[in-house]
């Protein structure tokens, strides 16, 4: 017999406990700031027992997403701070279904207290639709700080944005060669921002939410945070250096290339060797 609370007992939730409080400690999980999700594979769901988990009430959700049609995932809850799902997983987090359509979702673990998933579920389902298929399982949305200023800085474009972080430093185009992808200023928790979202991650595996925070996909916890901190130091250097009074030109064009051929990537934007 499994243990009822064997997924509160996992590696995922213990790993995922430190990067949740990690995200406070970076400063961008301000109150309840962000949230995470885990699509779960065939392993956790056998050694966690989920088929067994009962259904609860069932929910519509805003748009069907048939691509997750039966699938379960594991996602923070609705205000949830993240600097005490450490303390609290029971009522933090939560285990959700999908029903065999796709167009709803019933709780079925976790979410103590009458809690409910969080508001930006709609987003997690249509990023995951989009990027499941590409290997990645997991979603991290959080108010990264100078992602979130440089939306305000610089041009909103998805190409220069990214083209910018690209020339700040090295390891950008070697971590982010497809991108990020920008959404103008939209209603956070709404259907449009999700859609917009899901749209950009057929070629992004970065997302940034203008003038509200950022989003990536990652194939592990490690590998999505690992992701926005790459992009948030070099969003720092582009702030750090418009705070200075210069827009710093960086790496050129052609260096870009030379680096792109030099790590085997293909970046996702043409570069006109300036
Ligand atoms: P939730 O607490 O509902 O996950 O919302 C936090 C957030 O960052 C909204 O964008
Ligand atoms: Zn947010």
């Amino acid at each position: 017999m499994v243990s009822h609370d064997a997924w509160l007992q996992s590696d995922l939730v213990k790993e995922l406990k430190v990067l949740a409080y990690a995200l406070w400690d970076k400063g961008w999980g301000e109150r309840n700031a962000g949230n995470i999700s885990v699509r779960l594979n065939p392993q956790q769901m056998a050694e966690w027992g989920v088929a067994e988990m009962a259904s609860t009430q069932w929910y519509d959700l805003p748009k069907p997403v048939p691509a997750l049609a039966g699938q379960h995932m594991l996602m923070t809850a609705s205000g949830a701070f993240m600097r005490h799902v450490k303390e609290n997983p029971e009522q933090d987090l939560g285990l959700v279904r999908f029903s065999e359509d796709g167009s709803q979702f019933t709780p079925i673990a976790g979410y103590a207290g009458g809690g409910r998933p969080s508001s930006e579920m709609i987003t997690h389902l249509l990023v995951h639709a989009e990027r499941q298929d590409k290997g990645q399982s997991v979603i991290v949305h959080t108010h990264a700080d100078w992602l979130l200023l440089m939306s305000h800085l610089h041009d909103q474009s998805s190409e220069a944005f990214t083209k910018t972080l690209w020339r700040m430093c090295s390891e950008s185009l070697m971590f982010f060669p497809d991108g990020v992808g920008v959404v103008p200023w939209m209603l956070p928790g709404s259907l449009a921002i999700g859609e917009a979202s899901g749209e950009l991650a057929k070629t992004h595996r970065l997302i940034l939410w203008a003038f509200h925070g950022v989003l990536a996909a990652g194939d592990s916890l490690d590998d999505a945070f690992g992701l926005i901190e790459t992009a948030e130091k070099a969003a720092m250097i582009y702030c750090q250096g418009k705070m200075a009074g210069r827009d710093l030109p960086g790496i050129s064009d052609a260096q870009i290339v030379s680096l792109g051929k030099h790590l085997g990537v293909t970046p996702i934007y043409e570069l006109d060797g300036r």
